[in-house]
């Protein structure tokens, strides 16, 4: 069985010691793909020569929100010369955090809608990163409806990922899913149409159980496609297959 891991950043410092050495062996543990986004121009620098020495990595740019209040001018422009590189298949990761709010709102959503229009002008796809502000994000992103969108670790209700499913976006599922506390979200991974959903792993972060707490990397987005197939009753091997299906679509890959 080989999985798509839509979500993993290997730019981090927490896998600074040992990158190459995890990297080399995720292959071998089924990790057939997997995109690496950046959060600002330097790591999205970084996750595009990670991407350049690994056939199955794949990069993201763009600027995280929590980067936003130290974006300029240069920063967009560095992140759409990163965007021409083979390799790059996303701009990413881009939205709103209003849990940390570690940028201004404003500058938060001047930053998201900027590289939306970068996203719109390359022709290239964008990984959201929504948290706890659905409604701006939505309705920045209903202005545009030309661009091909995942929404990222998603934690909110079936309710809200109908409308963003309405608009033709996609939705990926990390660890969070095996937490003990998740219960509104696994309505969503049950009614999910079959050809819009996508896992991750979101590495080195949101560890799935029984992992929790410990360091991620994208051999663990297997616990997260135990637990899809799980919940919509299917084989491990479909719910496997279909998210590659989905990510390979999406992401313009193979
Ligand atoms: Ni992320």
């Amino acid at each position: 069985m080989v999985f798509f891991d839509s979500h993993a950043h290997y730019h981090d410092e927490q896998f600074e010691a040992d990158v190459d050495e995890l990297l080399s062996s995720l292959p071998e543990k089924g990790v057939a793909y997997c995109v690496g986004p950046g959060v600002d121009a330097e790591t999205s620098e970084k996750e595009i020569s990670l991407a350049e020495k690994y056939d199955f990595l794949f990069a993201a740019a763009g600027i995280h929100p929590h980067e936003a209040s130290k974006a300029d001018e240069n920063s967009f422009q560095r992140i759409e010369e990163l965007l021409r590189h083979p390799k790059a298949v996303a701009v990413g990761e881009i939205g709103l955090d209003y849990h940390y709010d570690f940028s201004p709102r404003d500058v938060q959503k001047a930053v998201f809608r900027r590289q939306l229009e970068i996203a719109r002008k390359t022709g290239l796809p964008v990984i959201v990163h929504d948290r706890e502000a659905h409604e701006d994000c939505f309705d920045i992103m209903s202005g545009y409806p030309d661009v091909r969108a995942v929404f990222h670790c998603y934690s909110g209700s079936w309710e809200h990922a109908k409308r963003i499913l309405n608009m033709g976006w996609y939705i990926s599922f990390t660890g969070s899913i095996t937490f003990k506390n998740a219960r509104r979200v696994l309505e969503t991974v049950i009614n999910m149409p079959p050809d819009r959903i996508m896992i991750e792993t979101d590495a080195p972060y949101m560890t799935p159980v029984p992992h929790r707490g410990k360091r991620n990397d994208s051999s663990y987005v297997r616990l997260v496609c135990e637990k899809v197939a799980e919940l919509r009753g299917i084989t491990a091997e479909e719910a496997a297959c279909l998210t590659m299906e989905n990510a390979m679509r999406f992401f313009g890959i193979g």
